[in-house]
């Protein structure tokens, strides 16, 4: 991957204002002159570390498969591993080679299935310990109740459960099984059992069982578990140990109990964030607004609805935060008076207008209150003179870093996949190519991580 890098060294940004009475009123000059170089900025190794280029990773899973119905659904889970650049070692156990033959797992995954402990053709004698301490990570999935007991009282009875005992990796286990046994207390023990000792455990879906029952107990689908693989196996853990806030999504500011003001942000960049920050190691909040999307794994979303929400929620928790980024479409203005009823259709015969007042800000509380050592990223969603815009933006609001992503760019912008983003700093700038969001999400973070 190749992209543009353009510094303004040393900081030839000059950047002039002129204070007229007011902020609103405040003019700027920008002299830019940019010198772009060309450059593999990320080097196959970086890409490698970053887990950009999956299929490079060579990461050892082991995947456990137990005796539950699901276990069919775990062959496009090896494969899909495989596709990705793991190294897939699937360990089955008598029951799980009662639903799917060991020869399937052996043909997706390209390495030999072990199914015993003591089978001689075990590439070591003690295969067990080889395999368990050689993993990076072990995903069983499906989990059945009769495994997840095993696990919780450390009965090594077979070889899925005597790896267990001997790896030191992190385990993810997803149980799957009927209501019934999933809900029995003594499967519930179990899991809490494992969950106190470290293991996670990947919550079940709900819906029509293979027993016919509807309820909670199926396996989730195939690309949700490659997901949590990925979260665990793929990603140095550069940012453990740091609390990082990440804000994303549109507010809703009420005009009436049926109605709002809004805009386009789908939220998927703040997710997107949030999702490589946790990747990466850090403890992730996420304040969010109404999005589509789903619950980030690993993050803890705190949901809101206003730009006050919003401020609530951010300001309350800035404190603690080494990180704060603000990817959220916020609101600059807001209803100044809310009805208390639906507003009727009769009561526009005159015309009907909408008095705005302007909401609280943010990133400008943020910028004000900003504790040494805290790192605060800002977006800056424009439509016209994008930089100037976002170099005002980065000194008015007293932050470290801001994204800057023009609308009308192709490929940048609300509800796509994609983003072009160009990161700003007192030090210069940098021009990110078009990237997925999620890998513009972890250059972010790189440039987070390389700047504080
Ligand atoms: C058709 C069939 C489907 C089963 N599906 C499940 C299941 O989804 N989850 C589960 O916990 N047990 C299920 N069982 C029961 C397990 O196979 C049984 O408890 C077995 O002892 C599990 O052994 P293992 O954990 O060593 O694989 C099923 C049994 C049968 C006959």
């Amino acid at each position: 991957m190749r992209q543009h890098f353009c510094r303004l060294a040393p900081f030839t940004l000059q950047l002039y204002h002129i204070l007229a009475n007011s902020w609103r009123c405040e003019v700027y000059f920008l002299q830019i002159s940019i010198t772009v170089k060309t450059k593999s900025a990320l080097p196959e190794r970086d890409a490698v570390r970053r887990g950009l280029h999956d299929g490079k990773m060579a990461k050892k899973i082991i995947l456990g498969i137990s005796g539950g119905i699901s276990a069919y659904k775990s062959v496009y889970i090896a494969s899909g591993l495989k596709k990705k650049g793991y190294d897939v070692h699937v360990i089955m156990t008598d029951g799980a080679a009662k639903f799917v033959t060991p020869l399937t797992f052996e043909t997706m995954s390209g390495n030999k299935v072990v199914t015993d402990v003591f089978d001689p053709a075990n590439e070591t004698p003690t295969e067990h310990i080889t395999l368990g301490q050689s993993a990076d990570l072990v995903l069983i999935a499906p989990a059945t109740g009769n495994t997840i007991a095993k696990l919780a009282n450390g009965i090594a009875d077979n070889m899925l459960t005597t790896t267990m005992l001997a790896c030191t990796c992190p385990v993810l286990i997803s149980p799957a099984m009927n209501t019934a046994m999933f809900e029995n207390p003594a499967t519930q023990a179990n899991l809490e059992t494992l969950r106190e000792r470290g293991f996670v455990i990947i919550e079940p879906a709900e819906g029509m069982l293979a027993c016919g029952v509807e309820g909670k107990g199926k396996m989730p689908e195939p690309d949700v578990l490659i997901g949590y693989v990925e979260q665990w196996a793929s990603k140095e853990k550069d940012m453990a140990g740091l609390k990082v806030l990440v804000t994303a999504g549109p507010t809703q500011e009420a005009i009436d109990p049926v109605r709002y003001i809004t805009n386009h942000s789908s939220g998927k960049m703040g997710y997107a964030i949030a999702r490589m920050a946790a990747r990466r190691g850090a403890e992730v909040t996420l304040v969010s607004g109404r999005t589509a999307l789903p619950k980030e794994p690993f993050v803890e979303t705190v949901d809101v609805l206003s730009a006050q929400d919003m401020f609530d929620a951010v300001t309350s928790r800035a404190p603690e935060m080494d990180i704060i980024i603000k990817a959220a479409a916020v609101a600059d203005y807001r209803p100044a008076e809310v009805a208390t009823e639906k507003i009727k259709k009769s009561d526009a015969a005159s015309g009907r207008s909408i008095e705005l007042e302007p909401t609280q800000d943010i990133l400008g509380y943020l910028g004000e209150h900003r504790r040494e050592g805290q790192f605060l990223c800002g977006f800056a969603m424009e439509t016209q003179n994008l930089l100037e815009n976002a170099a005002k933006k980065l000194v008015k609001k007293n932050v470290n870093m801001i994204c800057a992503n023009s609308l009308k760019t192709k490929g940048a912008g609300f509800a796509g996949d994609t983003n072009v983003i160009t990161v700003l700093t007192r030090e210069g700038m940098k021009q990110l190519p078009l990237m997925s969001k999620l890998e513009a999400a972890d250059a972010i973070l790189d440039e987070i991580m390389a700047s504080r």
